[in-house]
């Protein structure tokens, strides 16, 4: 009988990656995937260690798959149990003292090893920890690709080398790494010939990507965006996430030149205080994101920007805050994520002096959200009456009804025939709502 194996992902988009290729990696070993945690026969918790708040919620569904898998055992069945992920990879042995009952640790660079792992773990009944840094990169060992829909993420970069000085990803993911060209290319190929229509090309520092091309010769990614877009039934391209730092003049030419690549660029600044830049160790100024923000709408005038904030870091005074209001109001977002600071044991921010209280962070993080709510807010109410090709990659709730996503990657509703699924479709918008537009089918497929 097929076995079944449920992934719970926890954290950024590279995680959601991950947790398909895991899946992909299991599926020759007969496992096939059920999102019912209780028919699993393995379960995998694919963790993030970003915040805190993210690795607490990893030890209290520990704490439930425990009891699962007594249950299990009560009636003579077994439960194979993997935690993987950024926290696997920070906290491997604690883990294991902490959960006897986890039978799998991996960390991100491991997961082409799944089946070894889990034959150790089912037929010796051996607890395996395996969070390495493999000097052979793990995309060498990957099945292909399977699809499961119109969008689909590619990972065409991992690691970080910058160390910002709060981040605990250069140490969980590792040295930045950049696949070659070839398989990159290939493994859009192989989705696009799968239905793929949309394709997010994933890196921490994606805009850091320099591939190695047939010909020996290094290849940024905006060279990459433009072969990418010559993909027959490619029609969408996007990227993330990016570093102010990396945005090269040719990425930037891109914007104006390649016109499946999406207007709409989520670009991390994370404050507007140049004191608390340079604590942060960002290696930019306020200024410097502004002059790159003006460089990319003179590229692509109807380009959005969507950010990442983080409020309440070591020391950051209420001027220097007000100092990240101003750019808000000064760039003008589509939407963005905000974030309390959140030390990281490891990192050197968390050893700063003048760790701001929970109620500051708190507050701050309050008003953050407030503005760049409203922003969100006048940015859909803007879209009222514009026409945008929609990739409707989804039933809506009612019969009759699709939902796709914008350009801008709102969800966008619509009364629409079910042939229109997993197509791209002009729509003109007729409402918008704090989520959400609704919106019309017109005549002409594409609106261009
Ligand atoms: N505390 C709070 N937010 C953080 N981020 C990264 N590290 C921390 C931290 N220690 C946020 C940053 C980053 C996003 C993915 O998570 O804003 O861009
Ligand atoms: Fe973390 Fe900074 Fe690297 Fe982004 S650029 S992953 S925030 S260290």
């Amino acid at each position: 009988m097929a076995k079944k194996l449920f992934i719970r992902t926890y954290g950024c988009q590279m995680n959601v990656y991950d947790s398909a290729r895991m899946a992909d990696v299991l599926a020759p070993l007969g496992y096939g995937p059920t999102d019912r945690v209780d028919d699993a026969d393995m379960v995998i918790l694919n963790t993030c260690h970003i915040r805190e708040h993210a690795e607490d919620k990893v030890f209290s569904e520990l704490g439930r798959l425990r009891l699962l898998k007594q249950e299990r055992a009560a009636g003579g069945a077994g439960l194979v149990l993997a935690v993987a992920g950024c926290v696997a990879q920070a906290e491997g042995e604690e883990i294991l003292a902490r959960a006897p009952y986890v039978d799998i640790v991996l960390g991100p660079q491991t997961y082409h090893r799944l089946p070894e792992m889990v034959a150790r773990a089912s037929r010796a009944g051996q607890r395996v920890l395996d969070t390495d840094f493999p000097v052979e990169p793990k995309f060498d060992h990957l099945p292909g690709p399977s699809a499961t829909g119109p969008a689909a993420f590619l990972s065409v970069q991992e690691g970080c080398d910058k160390f910002c000085t709060y981040c605990v990803v250069p140490y969980t993911r590792g040295a930045e790494y950049s696949r070659p060209v070839a398989p990159v290319i290939d493994e859009a190929r192989r989705l696009a010939a799968q239905g793929v229509r949309e394709i997010t090309l994933l890196g921490q520092n994606v805009n850091g990507y320099h591939g190695e091309a047939p010909d020996g010769a290094g290849w940024g990614l905006g060279r990459l965006i433009r072969a990418l877009a010559d993909v027959d039934g490619l029609e969408r391209i996007r990227y993330t996430t990016s570093h102010p730092r990396d945005m090269a003049d040719d990425l930037v030419d891109a914007h104006r030149d390649v016109p499946q690549l999406m207007p709409f660029l989520h670009l991390p600044v994370q404050s507007g205080s140049d004191r608390i830049l340079d604590q942060m160790n960002r290696q930019h100024t306020a200024d410097d994101y502004r002059r790159l923000v003006d460089r990319l709408r003179r590229a692509r005038p109807d380009l959005a920007l969507s950010s990442d904030f983080i409020v309440g870091f070591p020391g950051e005074t209420e001027a220097e805050f007000a100092e990240t209001l101003r750019l808000i109001d000064d760039v003008g977002f589509a939407q963005a994520y905000s974030f309390k600071y959140s030390p990281r044991p490891g990192t050197p921010a968390a050893q700063m002096p003048n760790q701001l209280s929970e109620e500051i962070k708190e507050d701050r993080l309050a008003r953050v959200q407030d503005r760049i709510g409203r922003q969100a807010e006048a940015f859909n109410r803007g879209c009222v009456g514009r026409r945008f090709d929609v990739l409707l990659d989804r039933p809506g709730r009612h019969p009759g009804q699709l939902i796709g996503r914008s350009p801008y990657m709102q969800s966008v509703f619509v009364t629409a025939p079910e042939s229109m699924l997993n197509t791209v479709q002009c729509l003109e918008v007729v409402d918008a709502h704090p989520n959400s537009l609704a919106a019309n089918l017109l005549s002409e497929r594409a609106c261009a």
